[in-house]
């Protein structure tokens, strides 16, 4: 297995390091967050963002809250709801993705009222920690074994691929490895000379600053498109397979994804692309029927009209204020969309490629 040469999450006990994606690539910085506030406000403002990340980020948040109990004055009986009503705050830091409420779920079963008001605080802290742990090796585990499955879609006959993908779905994204990128870090490990093209993904450029800087890293051949660019792109190259990750997958197979994703797969269908999601299991929310049920987050109109979160390293924007919008209009910044199920050719997972993608057939690979 190679090793992961990207890392966002680093856990040091009581501490993590975040590191600081909306700097990459000008800086590799970390942030360290020695409390829970510190990671949701890490989340909201995308230090550290991508469904699978944000989870596991989340989770070795709820254990630095339990930690903080060592120092407050810690009432066992009342506290249970006080460490609930964190969580809620936690949740609430970003609506799309899945992954951190199936985790929150999870991980309240394993700290759960009972074992709280039986148990030492320490043996609290340390259980909390062990599901934090597990929780973090097994997406990275998870991940390859989507790259496994992924690469299976591509016959061993054509050793040369151009993918096109969408926003992150990286080492950066995920616990290492990622899920649409594990799967061509898996090809290119199976001998496959891969070309990607990266749509920028505006306005947070995921792709042109981190998928580009993690194909660089591994030295995968990568061109930055615009997502204006995709339909010339496959009207005159020839683009094996489009491959995206998921925020959130409906029961029936609608997928939610970084804004601009829906599109994406509407020109693929037009141009005979096969369309694949890759997500593992934490992104699939069988409770809800269809995509139109996913709440979309919508974020700050300057993210869009002032690319303010990009700054050099004195703190000045590379846009100066006013250059995108000198008349001051108005944007709007929806960070996600619904995909269709019926623009998806399979979805790729740890379990095994779900094709044809119904909620039966989600079930049973899911099982
Ligand atoms: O807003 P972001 O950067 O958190 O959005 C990320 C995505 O849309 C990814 O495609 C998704 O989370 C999957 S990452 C494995």
């Amino acid at each position: 297995m190679r090793t992961i040469s990207v890392k966002s999450i680093i856990w040091q006990k009581n501490k993590m390091q975040l590191l600081d994606q909306r700097k990459i690539p000008q800086r590799k910085i970390f942030i360290t967050c020695t409390n829970l506030e510190s990671v949701i406000e890490c989340i909201k403002k995308m230090v550290v963002r991508g469904a699978p990340a944000i989870a596991i980020a989340g989770m070795y948040g709820l254990v630095l809250e339990l930690q903080s109990y060592h120092t407050k004055k810690y009432r066992k009986k009342e506290s249970y709801n006080y460490f609930l009503e964190r969580v809620q705050e936690l949740l609430e830091s970003r609506p799309t993705a899945v992954n951190l409420q199936l985790a929150i779920i999870e991980f309240l079963k394993i700290v759960n009222k009972e074992f709280y008001e039986l148990f030492s605080l320490k043996e609290i802290i340390q259980r909390a920690e062990i599901f934090a742990n597990e929780y973090f090796q097994s997406d990275l585990n998870h991940n390859l074994q989507i790259g496994e499955y992924g690469s299976k879609l591509f016959s061993l006959k054509k050793k040369s691929l151009n993918i096109l993908t969408h926003c992150n779905t990286g080492a950066l994204a995920t616990a290492g490895h990622g899920t649409a990128l594990g799967i061509i870090r898996s090809l290119r490990d199976r001998g496959f000379q891969i070309t990607v093209y990266a749509d920028e993904t505006r306005p947070y450029q995921q792709g042109s600053r981190l998928t580009a800087w993690e194909m660089q890293e591994e030295k995968i051949p990568c061109y930055i498109i615009a997502e204006g660019m995709a339909a010339w792109l496959m009207s005159t190259k020839k683009i094996d397979a489009v491959i995206v990750g998921a925020d959130r997958i409906a029961s029936n197979g609608d997928t939610a994804n970084k804004i601009g994703t829906y599109g994406l797969a509407i020109l693929a269908k037009e141009f005979s692309v096969p369309f694949y999601v890759a997500a593992t299991k934490t992104s699939f929310d069988m409770k809800i029927e269809s995509g139109k049920q996913i709440p979309i987050e919508m974020r700050a109109e300057e993210e869009m009209t002032q690319n303010s979160f990009l700054k050099d390293e004195k703190g000045i924007p590379y846009l100066p204020k006013g250059v995108l919008s000198p008349l001051k209009a108005r944007a709007l910044n929806p960070s996600f969309d619904v995909t269709p199920v019926k623009y998806i050719s399979a979805i790729v997972t740890e379990k095994g490629i779900i094709n044809p993608i119904h909620s039966k057939n989600i079930l049973k690979i899911l099982k």
